[in-house]
């Protein structure tokens, strides 16, 4: 398989990126947006889809330069075609098209959170690749769910949020306490210099069967403690007792979620020994010690990519690109980026009989046929965090 160029472009991070089939990677390169969404504590998703448009052409560019590659030198191009805000979708997705169109190499359309589910699937990150099937906790500012992952495009939804995503709890909780956005990274540091016993908040769902998550009642009840002590600044070292006091909440109530999760896997899958970690909040140290703890409880292995994989990036995309490219599965042209796109829409169209799952293994079974089914119509998924009818990941 020659190497694959991936392109991110789903919410507010613009990326490019080339690997080759072993998952090296040749080029990587990221531009975020943080600094143009600021002002606006949250993701404008028109501001997003010009910069995309800006900044990708020459990222491209730059990352094939750097891998030393023609376009037609690649076996495939492949783009984050959905869930996520639409415009940057289209960018991300038409520029793709145009290269595979003029060079004569096939598109894949990759969905985004199947890119962040077979991160683990690298080779450089678990020795040879996570082998399938393995427990799938994406947690990031739009998403949170644990998904069992079976293979390629095989995917069972196991548990979600009922509200909020657990990154944007954090976000809402750091406006609250006056930090900047995106808001998680800011309440990490200052949660550092904070007694987390210092206030006791909520833990929504802990204990419950399943694995569903629930955050809103959470950050309500640190609204109500903030709102309490009256409209001037808070005393820092009360905030940082307020976030120290959240974040070890969240990190309990995914330990358990995740503790419930595993427990819930092993019955689909007896011989699912891995806890994979994925999303903005993986970066997050206390929930990874949480997690960590909780997978050792279950006798699973916890696989926590490092941050920059665990954020938007694409390699991830390249990667689940090639994956899918294995196994013959590219996308005709005509394939519309989706703004909403559930995992378990792949689900659907990969169980078609005529591509059974036994062959979903591509390092096992090699290239299959190709296929350019049209995708079903798409309907499943929460909003977006940032904005209407998307869900960034
Ligand atoms: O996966 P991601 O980069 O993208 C989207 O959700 O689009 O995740 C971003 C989310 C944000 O909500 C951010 O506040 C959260 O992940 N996040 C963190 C940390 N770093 C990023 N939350 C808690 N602790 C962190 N260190
Ligand atoms: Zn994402």
């Amino acid at each position: 398989m020659r190497p694959v160029l991936g392109i991110e472009s789903s919410c507010d991070e613009t990326a490019a990126a080339v690997l080759d089939e072993e998952g090296h990677v040749l080029a990587d390169s990221i531009a975020s947006q943080e600094r143009a969404h600021a002002p606006y504590g949250g993701v404008v998703p028109e501001i997003a889809a010009r910069a995309h448009l800006a900044l990708l052409p020459d990222l491209v560019r730059g990352v094939m330069g750097r891998a030393g590659l023609r376009f037609g030198e690649l076996g495939g191009v492949a783009a984050s075609a959905g869930p996520g805000l639409i415009g940057g979708l289209i960018v991300g997705s038409q520029l793709a098209k145009g290269i595979a169109l003029a060079h004569r190499v096939p598109f894949v359309a990759v969905n985004h959170l199947e890119a962040h589910a077979l991160t683990a699937r690298l080779p450089g990150l678990v020795a040879g690749g996570a082998p399938f099937p393995y427990l799938l906790l994406l947690i990031s500012g739009g998403h949170c769910q644990c998904v069992a992952v079976h293979g390629v495009g095989r995917h069972e939804r196991l548990g979600g949020t009922v509200d909020d995503a657990a990154g944007e709890a954090f976000d809402k909780v750091a406006k609250l306490l006056g930090l900047g956005w995106p808001g998680g990274p800011a309440l990490e540091r200052l949660a550092a210099s904070g007694d987390p016993g210092r206030y006791a908040f909520p833990r929504p769902m802990m204990g419950r069967p399943g694995c569903d998550f629930s955050f809103s009642g959470l950050k309500t009840a640190v609204a109500v403690d903030v709102a309490r002590r009256g409209d001037g600044a808070l005393p820092l070292a009360v905030a940082a007792d307020i976030a120290a006091g959240f974040q070890r909440a969240v990190a309990e109530v995914l330990a358990d979620r995740a503790a419930h999760a595993m427990a819930l896997m092993r019955q689909r899958a007896a011989d699912a020994r891995l806890l994979v970690v994925a999303g903005g909040v993986a970066a997050n140290t206390t929930v990874r010690a949480a997690l960590a703890k909780a997978a050792e409880a279950a006798g699973f292995g916890l696989v926590a990519p490092p941050v920059r994989l665990c954020t938007d990036n694409a390699v991830m995309v390249a990667w689940a690109g090639m994956e899918r490219l294995r196994l013959g599965l590219t996308e005709g042209l005509g394939f519309a980026p989706r703004p909403r796109w559930g995992l378990e829409e792949l689900t659907r169209t990969h169980t078609d009989p005529r591509h059974p799952s036994e062959s979903q293994d591509s390092r096992r079974t090699g290239p299959g046929s190709r296929r350019h089914d049209p995708a079903p119509d798409d309907s499943s998924g929460r909003g977006s965090a940032t904005s209407a009818g998307g869900q960034p990941g």
